[in-house]
């Protein structure tokens, strides 16, 4: 269910640190109408069950994945890419790179907006399924969330 990078550049994958923070924030501002805070940054990379990670491209970080460990399933709590490297395979390289860490059978899960087909797109490529709906669950604009599960074995289709 992997999808390979169909990049020109080297991508290297790797775990984030504090001190990278900055670039992640930038990053996060180009991306989103409510961006996270430096805070919330932190909080989630002192969980010691999460999984955070940055994809480098000439030195420089070009895209991260923030994932939380909860009971049944890992959390994609965040992710972004720098829309200078976009559709490129960064997304696809870090999601690779979390499976690679939590392991092909863990359960997935994550919220998106429903208008927020690009993101919707690339987690249908990697075997997620919408499950359901949260109303209004974005403060911002009111819009709804789709909820979608990866988890293995569950019969879908039903
Ligand atoms: C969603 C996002 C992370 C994708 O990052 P990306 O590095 O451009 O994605 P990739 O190049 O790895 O794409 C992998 C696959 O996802 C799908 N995909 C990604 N972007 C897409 C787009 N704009 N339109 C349609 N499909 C898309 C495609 O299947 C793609 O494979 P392909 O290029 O071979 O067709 C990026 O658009 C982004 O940062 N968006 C803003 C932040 C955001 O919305 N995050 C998600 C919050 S839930």
């Amino acid at each position: 269910m992997s999808v390979k990078p169909n990049v020109g550049e080297e991508l290297t994958v790797r775990t984030i640190g504090f001190s990278d923070l900055p670039q992640v924030v930038a990053i996060e501002r180009r991306s989103f109408t409510s961006p996270w805070s430096l805070g919330m940054f932190v909080l989630e990379l002192t969980k010691p069950s999460g999984i955070c990670l940055a994809a480098l491209s000439a030195g420089a970080i070009v895209g991260y994945v923030i994932c939380a460990r909860y009971d049944e399933a890992y959390h994609v709590m965040d992710i972004a890419v720098d829309p200078d490297h976009r559709r490129r395979g960064v997304a696809a390289a870090l999601l690779d790179g979390v499976i690679a860490r939590a392991g092909e059978d863990a359960n997935y899960t994550l919220e998106v907006r429903v208008s927020n087909a690009p993101a919707i797109a690339l987690y249908e490529r990697y075997g997620f399924h919408a499950a359901g709906r949260r109303p209004r669950y974005y403060a911002d604009n009111g819009e709804d969330a789709i909820i979608m599960w990866r988890a293995i074995g569950t019969p879908w289709e039903l």
